[in-house]
Parts: structure tokens; sequence; C-alpha cells
């Protein structure tokens, strides 16, 4: 049988662009792509141009986002360590807080200095939740250095948080102890650092470029053999312009919504991982970690047996490029349902703009 169904995927990582950056991506393209992609529910990250750092500026967001949305979105909030009074005020429509540690797009790069009183901030206005299971979570971007501070903090505080796109040795070996020392610590990893290395880059030029960036094959290798370890896969959907990659600047990322699951699939082919490892990291841990409920009519179906080619013609997302361009993949999504409406069928998004949930 190569027909499968499966209950829609949870992408925790993506960057939608909109407001104010909508030549990038919108969220009606944006969630086309998921779709197209698999994905039924994405969570949208706060680095917009206008940061999402205040309530009235996630209130215009959450707005302009009902409007557009064809698949269910939820949102993080941001912080620089200056608006410690909004947490109150929003911690009922976000599903968790972004620190920025390490220098990437927009302008959310915290110091240091102030990740403690956040910590603390942000777990008094969580109070109220009964146990740690029930808090919404902190989700961090460092590397190396920076993630023995947030680890520190952790052992200190006990703040639930979730390390995004672990990419090295070091970096997942140091969650690893973590996690074996009983703190409450989840990571994730991009579809990115698990199909491309650093070589890669000679040959993508800027459009390798991301951050975290690519690393060795002894990287990529520890990643896949301690798949145990990993909580959850996220694609980090960063889309930016063909002409602004070709350009200077800082325009760090990688589209990633619509390859994730086909990248997949196809090392399912390959018997390098198990369907049962997609429900375990992109919709089982994805739920638990960030307080999501499961839909069983939410579904998608997949023809295990088609095989095609990655091509940036057939893609949904605004930014018409990926790095997996040209890419031979096996499995492919067919039909995806939300709450028992057919939504996607034959390469064809079939609701209508403002289909989508807001999840709160
Ligand atoms: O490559 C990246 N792009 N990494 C990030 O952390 C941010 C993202 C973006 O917003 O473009
Ligand atoms: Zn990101």
């Amino acid at each position: 049988m190569s027909l499968i169904t499966l209950l829609g995927l949870i992408d925790p990582h993506v960057h939608l662009r909109d407001p104010r950056q909508t030549h990038k991506e919108d969220f009606y393209t944006g969630t086309c792509a998921a779709l197209a992609g698999g994905f039924t529910t994405i969570l949208d990250m706060p680095n917009n141009k206008t940061p999402i750092t205040t309530f009235r500026v996630l209130n215009e967001k959450i707005k302009i986002a009902k409007e557009k949305i064809v698949c269910d979105v939820g949102f993080y909030f941001g912080s620089l360590g200056d608006n410690l009074d909004e947490f109150e005020k929003v911690k009922n429509k976000v599903l968790g807080l972004k620190l920025y540690l390490n220098e990437t797009t927009g302008n959310l790069l915290i110091d240091k200095m102030e990740l403690e009183k956040i910590f603390l901030a942000w777990s008094q206005s969580m109070s109220l939740h009964s146990n740690i299971l029930s808090t919404k979570p902190i989700l961090i971007h460092a590397e190396e250095k920076m993630l023995n501070v947030v680890i520190d903090l952790v052992k200190k505080l006990g703040n639930k948080i979730h390390v995004c796109h672990i990419s090295t040795v070091s970096d997942l070996t140091q969650i690893i102890k973590a996690k074996e020392e009983g703190l409450p610590i989840t990571c994730g990893v991009t579809p990115h650092h698990l199909f491309l290395t650093e070589n890669d880059v000679k040959t993508l030029g800027p459009f390798g470029k991301m951050k975290p960036g690519l690393k060795s094959k002894k990287d990529q290798d520890f990643l896949w053999k301690n798949l145990k370890y990993i909580d959850v896969i996220e694609s980090d959907h960063a889309p930016h312009t063909v002409n602004e990659k070709r350009g200077e600047g800082t325009t760090y990322g990688v589209p990633g919504l619509e390859t994730t699951l086909p990248l997949l699939l196809t090392a399912v082919s390959e018997k390098r991982i198990e369907i049962d490892d997609i429900m375990r990291l992109c919709h089982k841990n994805t739920a638990k970690i960030f307080g999501i409920k499961s839909d069983p009519q939410t579904k998608i179906e997949i023809n295990l047996h088609t095989s095609y080619f990655i091509l940036h013609t057939s893609l949904f997302t605004k930014c018409g490029w990926s790095p997996f361009e040209g890419w031979k993949v096996k499995g492919k999504i067919e039909r995806v349902f939300i709450r028992g409406e057919k939504v996607f069928e034959d390469g064809k998004v079939l609701v209508k703009p403002g289909f989508g949930k807001i999840l709160i």
C-alpha cells in the first residue's frame, strides 16, 4: 500500500515576514507553502521588521494573519529585556517567548546580562500555570558559549527551555548532558542541517547562508546518530528574495516548509528513519512541548512511491527558490485535511484566505 494517512504535521519554527516584509513572504503564501508541505499548524517567529515585543504589535500581527491564513498559526513573543511588563498581557496569545543570543536576521539580539531578569519575568507571568509541563517555553537561539550561559541559567532558575536549530557535535553533546541531568530542556534540528553540509556552500553560495551556518559532515552525522535526543524537526523557514540573497548584508535563512517532509520521506525510503520518527519529531513532541491539541480530522495523505524533483517553479513560497533545487525526492503530499475539510489536493490550495485558525 503506497498511500498513507498521517496526522497533520506541526512546524514550530517559521518566519512568515508579515507584516512589513511581505515582498519576501506573507501570511497567505507562507500558509499555502505549509499546506503543500504537509504542515497544518505552524508557529511564527517574532523577528519581524517591527519586532513583536509589545501587546500592540502582536495584536496587529494577529489581526492581519486572521484574514490571510489557510492553515492554523500560532505566535511567539520577542524580548530585548525592556518589555517585561508586556509578558502578562501577551501570555495567553502566544505559545512561547523567543530570545536571540547570537547574531541573525532582525533586531532582536539580546545582551546575555539581560537573560536572568527575562527568565524570571517570564516564569512569573506563567505562575498561574500549575506545573512546569503546562508552562509555555522560552525558545532560544544560542550557539556554543551562549548555549553554556543558557544551560547554567536553567540550572539556577529551572525555566522550561527549547533550544532551536542545534547543529554541532558540541552543542548537541551539551544538550544531551543537560537532559541526562534532568533539566527541562528540549531541542530541535532543521532539515538543512540534516541534509546539507558546509561543502554545499561551495555550490549554493549565498543561498547556503543561514544561522546557524551549515556544518561539517562529522556534525551532520552526529545529529543523525543521536536523533533520539532530538525532540523536534523545525524548518526554520526563513524566506528572502533571490536578489536579497545575492546582494550585500545579512540575509540569513532558507525556505523549508515545502521541502522538509519530502526530504524526510526520502530518508524513510532509504531506510535511514521510519515514519514513526517523522511523527515523533514533526507532530507528537511538537504538540506536547508547545501545548497544541491534535485533531484526528486534521490529516495528510502521502503517496510513498511517487518520486519527483524539487523545482522552484512549483513552490508556493513567495521567495521562489530552494537550497534543494533539483533534488530528487520520494514521497508526495497528495491531500491535506483540516478539521475534516479538504484544503489541499493535486498541488492546489482549496480554501480561501482566513480559513486557518489562530492558536492561543
Ligand atoms: O537563518 C536564519 N534566518 N536564522 C535565523 O535565526 C533567523 C532567520 C531569519 O529570520 O531570516
Ligand atoms: Zn529562525
